[in-house]
């Protein structure tokens, strides 16, 4: 797994729900918010898939078909918000533009997050799609899913409807947020297949102490800093994006 998608993935994924709702609806940091939860989605694509393959190999048929479902909402989640930088005349930064390291040697926060080492800590060599433990990824994954469908909800609703662009992207966060709730529900039942009750309601304990562990050393990472997100977006439209995910998807249209 990439470490920096998972990152964003996560930081896109509600732990700074309270600052992005505030972020969002100011267009001035807006386009920043976007090309995160931008970079975020995709970025859990590959990984799911490679799960979903992984799951078939080993004969869970039920698994493999929810994980490559979980991957194609993610794909869409990222196209719905690249669609939203295009309203806005944005685009993500290009990350082969970005160096690793900068000049003092540090890594380029936009390259790592607290909140990602913090809520992993421990697993870090175990978190490639290959040999993750399954009740690992299915109840931190869970816990995850869970707080990003009430945090997109929730930033949805702080979305003026005043004008297109802004009335467009809080009907995709409602969506999005009904997705990530599906996905929520659908890896705590494989964690039921799997594990006895006891033992699962166990686990959803402890990642959700973690995540709460996790969010303070991030929300104290970013208080230092002053408050201030990394940059993601840059001005522009990409040539190839020309459709709009919520005009073109059937299940968005009939939403
Ligand atoms: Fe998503
Ligand atoms: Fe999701």
């Amino acid at each position: 797994m990439n470490l920096l998608t998972q990152a964003l993935h996560l930081l896109g994924s509600g732990a700074m729900s309270y600052i992005s709702a505030r972020n969002l609806r100011d267009l001035q940091t807006r386009p920043n918010m976007l090309a995160g939860f931008q970079l975020a989605e995709a970025g859990a694509v590959p990984f799911l898939e490679a799960l979903s393959q992984r799951a078939a190999a080993e004969g869970d048929e039920w698994l493999s078909e929810s994980l490559a479902r979980h991957a194609q909402d993610e794909r869409r989640h990222a196209q719905i918000f690249a669609h939203a930088l295009k309203q806005l005349n944005k685009q993500v930064i290009d990350f082969k533009q970005v160096p690793e390291k900068k000049a003092d040697g540090q890594t380029d926060e936009r390259r790592r997050s607290p909140f990602f080492e913090a809520y992993y800590e421990g697993y870090k060599d175990a978190l490639a799609p290959q040999k993750i433990d399954w009740m690992v990824f299915f109840i931190s994954t869970h816990i995850l899913e869970l707080d990003a469908g009430k945090d997109f909800a929730r930033m949805a609703t702080v979305l003026p409807d005043t004008d297109a662009a802004s009335a467009n992207l809080k009907k995709g966060l409602i969506s999005i947020a009904n997705d990530e709730q599906r996905h929520a529900s659908y890896l705590l039942e494989a964690a039921r297949r799997r594990s006895p009750y006891v033992e699962v309601s166990a686990l959803v304990d402890h990642w959700r102490t973690r995540k709460v562990n996790a969010l303070m050393a991030m929300v104290g990472n970013l208080l230092n800093k002053g408050g201030e997100i990394p940059s993601l977006a840059r001005d522009g439209v990409p040539p190839e994006m020309t459709e709009n995910p919520m005009e073109t998807d059937p299940a968005m249209a009939a939403a």
